[in-house]
């Protein structure tokens, strides 16, 4: 088993909610989502999930905390954050927090896990 995303430290205002614990919802499999890209997952909160070109996958809140433009259907990846880009406010993948204006609030981040190539966000 493969856990991304596990709870950080430091999470406030600034850094935003923090890592959440939602019921555990099966995403996709692996080999659905190809390395660089995203998807989402619909619900009251839905979630984006990405995989980076390294293969590592990673969930956050959908919408961009400038405005409303869903991450998880059009957003650029570099490395462990995410570009989105309607005004290319930046997020690191791993904290959900906002690198560069125009946002300042963070990313809600969720734990992804990785079981017998099944991927789950909780
Ligand atoms: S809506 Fe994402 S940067 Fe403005």
């Amino acid at each position: 088993m493969v856990r991304h995303g596990e709870p950080s430290t430091g999470s406030g205002p600034e850094t935003g909610s923090g890592t959440s614990a939602v019921p555990r919802r099966f995403a996709c499999k692996v080999d659905d989502l190809e390395p660089g890209t995203s998807m989402v997952l619909p619900g009251d909160d839905s979630i984006a999930l990405f995989r980076t070109e390294a293969g590592e996958f990673f969930a956050t809140g959908d919408t961009c905390t400038h405005e409303e433009w869903s991450l998880g259907e059009d957003s650029d990846l570099e490395g462990d954050e995410v570009v989105c880009p309607l005004h290319m406010a930046r997020f690191d993948l791993r904290t959900g927090k906002a690198l560069c204006l125009p946002a300042t609030i963070a990313l809600q981040t969720y734990t992804v896990v990785i079981e017998d190539g099944q991927v789950f966000v909780e």
